[in-house]
């Protein structure tokens, strides 16, 4: 019955992937973090079937931008065309100066590091200006987006697949035991918790490598230069386990990817007022120079920011 069942979910694999790699089709059939709905959803972009979808462009300062509106609960949208080629070439150029590790994770029991069984990938962590094309990158996005303070990102996470790679659906919020006990950790008392995740495709793999959303059925196939953008949190700070999301396997050539994570603090621009429980999400989907120059009323009745 079970192996009857493998060789199904085995068969619907091929019907989806064409031309996959057999062995390495099972290797991720076989990861326990891995699941045949999950592939299944990586296999097809949502572009034209989903009836949420919609587009709009925005002008901020002198510069346009291309939004693809995926969902709005949870908020997921795509920016097309949003790193210029020549920039994200330059990029993977520089990076090559970079020793890419094997990312592993800490073993609960020996507390060394062990090779992950959910993640497949390479990468580093680089400083926003560490090289000239990573300020100007890092620039780039933050002139696009004046409503969030992007120096209170991580430093940009640069990751590389190739065929095999991938990265089994996570949340990329920071899971503690409670507020008090994560505040006693200075990094996190700064920065507080990954209120957001920008991701910058530099490189496309050949086949294989969008990004999958499990909870809304979804998958994004990125173009080169494109970011997929979405919450981590809602404005409450609670974790929005529809945020679910994974690297698709890689079954041809390399994707490699880099990430800012915007912290909570130092973001309240995006903070509602009083009552209501949504982000400011105009502000992350018409960012207008208007918004900037509102001096936002801080004296609602319930505070608009609970310390
Ligand atoms: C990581 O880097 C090694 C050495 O360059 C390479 O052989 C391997 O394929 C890479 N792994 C992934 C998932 O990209």
């Amino acid at each position: 019955m079970r192996g009857a069942l493998v060789v199904l979910l085995l068969l619907s694999g091929v019907r989806c992937h064409g031309s996959v790699d057999q062995a390495l089709l099972d290797e991720i059939m076989n990861n326990p973090h891995w699941s045949e709905e999950y592939v299944n959803t990586c296999n097809g972009d949502k572009i034209g079937g989903d009836p949420g979808m919609y587009c709009h462009i925005y002008r901020i300062f002198l510069y346009t931008v291309k939004v693809e509106v995926r969902s709005l609960e949870p908020f997921l949208i795509v920016l097309k065309e949003f790193i210029p080629i020549e920039y994200a070439d330059s990029f993977l150029e520089e990076i090559k100066k970079e020793e890419l590790h094997i990312q592993s994770t800490v073993d609960q029991n020996t507390g060394k590091n062990a090779p992950s069984v959910g993640r497949n990938a390479n990468g580093t962590f680089l400083t926003h200006h560490r090289y000239p094309i990573s300020s100007k990158i890092f620039n780039h996005i933050q002139q696009r987006f004046p409503s969030i303070d992007f120096r209170k990102a991580e430093q940009f996470q640069v990751l590389s697949y190739n065929s095999g790679g991938h990265y089994a659906p996570h949340n990329d919020y920071l899971q503690y035991v409670s507020e008090e006990v994560a505040n006693r950790c200075p990094w996190y008392r700064e920065g507080g918790n990954r209120l957001m995740t920008f991701l910058f495709v530099m490189q496309t793999a050949d086949k294989g490598g969008g990004t999958v959303f499990p909870r809304i059925a979804t998958s994004v196939q990125p173009s080169k230069g494109d970011a997929i953008v979405w919450l981590n949190l809602d404005a409450e700070n609670g974790k929005l386990e529809t945020s679910l999301h994974g690297a698709c396997p890689i079954w041809e050539g390399t994707k490699t990817a880099a990430t800012l994570w915007v912290r909570v603090r130092g973001n309240e621009l995006l903070l509602p007022c009083a009552n209501e429980k949504q982000f400011d999400i105009e502000r992350l989907l018409y960012p207008s120079e208007k918004q900037l120059l509102l001096k936002r009323d801080w004296k609602c009745d319930n505070g608009c920011y609970a310390e």
